[in-house]
């Protein structure tokens, strides 16, 4: 059975994968400055609504080829000439291939407690001169907003909401040290990028709060979280004065050596 902590058949992920498109520029970036372009052959794992994927597709073309795989790809439609879909958990099963040109995933390996062994035959299944790209958001960065009582009532869940991640084995600090792990593994033109937004109350993007709470609800109560603080930060989330910074997201690139 596999550990990721949100639970894929909950129409809520729409919500996620939403929010989450709003880095879909910075990883294009990333993926682009990686090199890839027409020919590669790219696997994209855990690919959630294959937003990623499809990009890659375009970006290859017909003469080259994007596997994007997932625990769950119920998600995920749109199987073409380019883009193959396929149920694959990157803890459990075997690697596709080992002459990918590229391989990317983003905010997959922070929720893998074996996330160290994964990096490892990620490596081992790219051809030599591959690239490997890993996107994960820095948790244990504080949340930056001005006011002091929108403070204490974001805290008063999302603490308690990096606790219970923490307990399922998400990697909290993982973000801040991806750049060793490509070192330590022998990888080349170690590349890293971040990025931050703000977002306001009543956003669109900013409800990646609201559903992951919403989806932990029940462990946050087990835990001494009141209704009343989950009414208030939910409060907080539609108010237009409040504003804060999103979790940073860390895009680390690299090279395996020929
Ligand atoms: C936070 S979502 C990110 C989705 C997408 N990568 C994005 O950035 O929009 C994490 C995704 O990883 C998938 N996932 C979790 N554990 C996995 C595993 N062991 N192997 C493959 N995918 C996994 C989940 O099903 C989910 O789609």
């Amino acid at each position: 059975m596999n550990q990721y902590v949100f639970d894929n058949a909950d129409p809520r992920n729409r919500t996620r994968f939403d929010s989450l498109a709003v880095f879909d520029p910075d990883s294009h970036a990333a993926l682009a400055a990686a090199g890839v372009g027409p020919g590669w052959k790219c696997w994209e794992i855990g690919c959630g609504d294959g937003g990623i994927g499809r990009w890659l597709a375009d970006r290859v073309g017909p003469g080259g080829s994007v596997l994007a795989t997932d625990i769950d790809t119920r998600w995920l439609s749109g199987d073409g000439p380019v883009l193959t879909v396929r149920e694959h958990d990157v803890v459990r099963d075997e690697p596709p291939a080992t002459d990918f040109d590229l391989i990317h995933a983003r905010l997959v390996l922070i929720h893998l407690p074996q996330r160290h062994a994964v990096v490892d035959r990620l490596v081992s299944s790219l051809r030599p001169g591959g690239k490997l790209v890993l996107e994960e958001f820095d948790l244990e960065h504080p949340l930056t907003t001005r006011s002091t009582t929108h403070r204490a009532a974001f805290d008063a869940v999302h603490l308690p909401f990096l606790r219970f991640l923490r307990a399922r084995g998400v990697g909290l600090d993982w973000a801040r040290s991806l750049a060793e792990e490509f070192v330590d593994r022998g990888l080349r033109d170690v590349d890293v990028r971040t990025r931050t937004v703000l977002w306001r109350g009543g956003a669109d993007e900013i409800r990646l709060y609201r559903v992951n709470v919403e989806q932990a609800a029940e462990h946050l109560l087990a835990d001494g979280v009141s209704t009343r603080q989950l009414t208030d930060f939910y409060a907080l989330l539609d108010n237009p004065e409040f504003t804060a910074w999103s979790h940073p997201l860390v895009s680390v690139s690299g090279t395996r050596p020929v």
